[in-house]
């Protein structure tokens, strides 16, 4: 017996946009994996696309008429009704021509008219030769785009259609469709950051000598600005504090750009006043030298020999926020990251939990580093130490992943 129609879940409906690139055929595998994974998905392609995948494909595969035109059924008004009615858009291949014509707003075909009445999650993963994903034109329609909290994957590194290779290639299909089922279950969640102002700081500070010399660390950002991507998604107001990080700018964020621990720390702290939380991912310099020259340093300045660098102490950001917020009697959240290493005396965890006390944040985020662990890599693996005991160890994940848990932890300590 079928169940009634209204026991019936309602199948997530998906439009998949296809540009017209040559790989537009792995178009097709992505279809499929939707379609298999029972979702409703209808192929808006380009005029362009139909060149390298005909309509009859993608009608085949997705059990749907297909068109690329708005005068097509025109009763039916789809050039609206795909777009209003979407519970995702995904666009692959993106083409630079159909990321222009989507930063610019065009309606010139049905695909550009879904972009533009979508309401629902949009997804564009790009695909173009390299000289043309780096041209200033492309890479400001992505900035664009991605202020509109539109996801545009990175293009994935390798052979291009002809004999060269660079970024350019279309993602896995399946990591588009990771990327998409991830969007569509955040977009499930309630926003349950929503009202909450947060600061984040991310990446690395450098201590300059001289104009062009500096100390800094390896910090890629890519931990904070997955805090910061995930927060914004979770409906929190966010402004992320970032030092030297070449990363493109976090959907929904207000960024501060800073060099030094000092600028680091006043940005910080004028932005901290007010916040419910306030997270400390950046690697901030625990010295600096003592004197910084004006001009380049020269061999010859000191006879060819090295001159030592005398150094001094930075501001501990972390503790004096802890302390402010203390004086202040306030109930803001602030969170430490703590990235160590194991010496013959004390594991991680031990270094973790003495910082956490000796910091006096209410979460410290542990994460052992070293032979390819921490720095720079798209995953990570940390401990979650509560100042009231708590212990939560987030195994291998994505960056984002590793985010999300830490925004959980938050959210824990601030409904105590
Ligand atoms: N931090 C800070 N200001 C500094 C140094 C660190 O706010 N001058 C913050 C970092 O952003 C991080 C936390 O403190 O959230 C721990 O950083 P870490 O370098 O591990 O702390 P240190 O106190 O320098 O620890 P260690 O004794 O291991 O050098």
């Amino acid at each position: 017996m079928t169940a009634p129609a209204s026991d019936t879940p309602r199948r997530p409906s998906v439009v998949l946009g296809v540009g017209g690139g040559i790989a537009a055929y792995k178009a097709a595998e992505l279809l499929r994996r939707f379609t298999e994974s029972g979702h409703d998905v209808t192929v808006v392609p380009t005029r362009a696309a139909l060149h390298f995948v005909g309509a009859a494909t993608w009608s085949a595969l997705s059990g749907k008429p297909v068109s690329a035109e708005v005068w097509d059924d025109v009763a039916d008004v789809p050039h609206v009704r795909l777009g209003q009615q979407a519970d995702l858009v995904v666009v692959a291949p993106a083409t630079a021509d159909l990321l222009a014509r989507a930063a610019v707003g065009l309606a010139d075909d049905l695909l550009a008219n879904v972009l533009l009445t979508a309401r629902c999650p949009v997804v564009m993963a790009p695909a173009m030769h390299t000289e043309m994903w780096q041209h200033p034109a492309t890479v400001a329609n992505v900035a664009a785009l991605r202020d509109r909290g539109i996801v545009v994957l990175d293009p994935a590194v390798g052979r291009l259609t002809g004999a060269d290779t660079g970024p350019g290639r279309l993602p896995e299909p399946q990591a588009i469709y990771d990327a998409c089922l991830s969007v569509l279950d955040r977009a499930r969640r309630d926003p349950d950051l929503s009202g909450v102002r947060v600061v984040i700081s991310a990446g690395g500070t450098r201590e300059h000598l001289d104009p062009v010399r500096f100390l800094g660390n390896s910090s890629s950002g890519k931990q904070g600005y997955a805090l910061a991507t995930t927060a914004a998604a979770r409906g929190a107001s966010v402004v992320l504090v970032s030092a030297n990080v070449s990363l493109p700018d976090p959907a929904g964020a207000t960024v501060v750009r800073v060099t030094s621990a000092e600028e680091l720390r006043q940005a910080v702290h004028a932005h901290a006043i007010g916040a419910e939380v306030v997270v400390m991912a950046a690697a901030v310099a625990d010295f600096r030298p003592v004197d910084l020259a004006t001009h380049k340093i020269k061999k010859k300045d000191t006879g060819g020999v090295p001159d030592p660098i005398a150094l001094e102490r930075t501001a501990d950001v972390l503790a004096e926020l802890v302390a402010r917020r203390d004086a202040a009697g306030s109930d803001q959240v602030v969170v430490g990251f703590a990235a160590e290493t194991g010496d013959p005396d004390a594991t991680v965890l031990d270094h973790g939990r003495a910082k956490l006390v000796r910091k006096g944040c209410d979460l410290l985020v542990v994460n052992e580093v070293g032979a390819g662990k921490g720095f720079g890599t798209d995953d990570n693996e940390v401990v979650i130490l509560g100042a009231d005991g708590t212990e939560v160890l987030v195994a291998r994940a994505s960056k984002g992943a590793v985010a999300d848990a830490v925004w959980d932890s938050v959210i824990a300590r601030r409904s105590r």
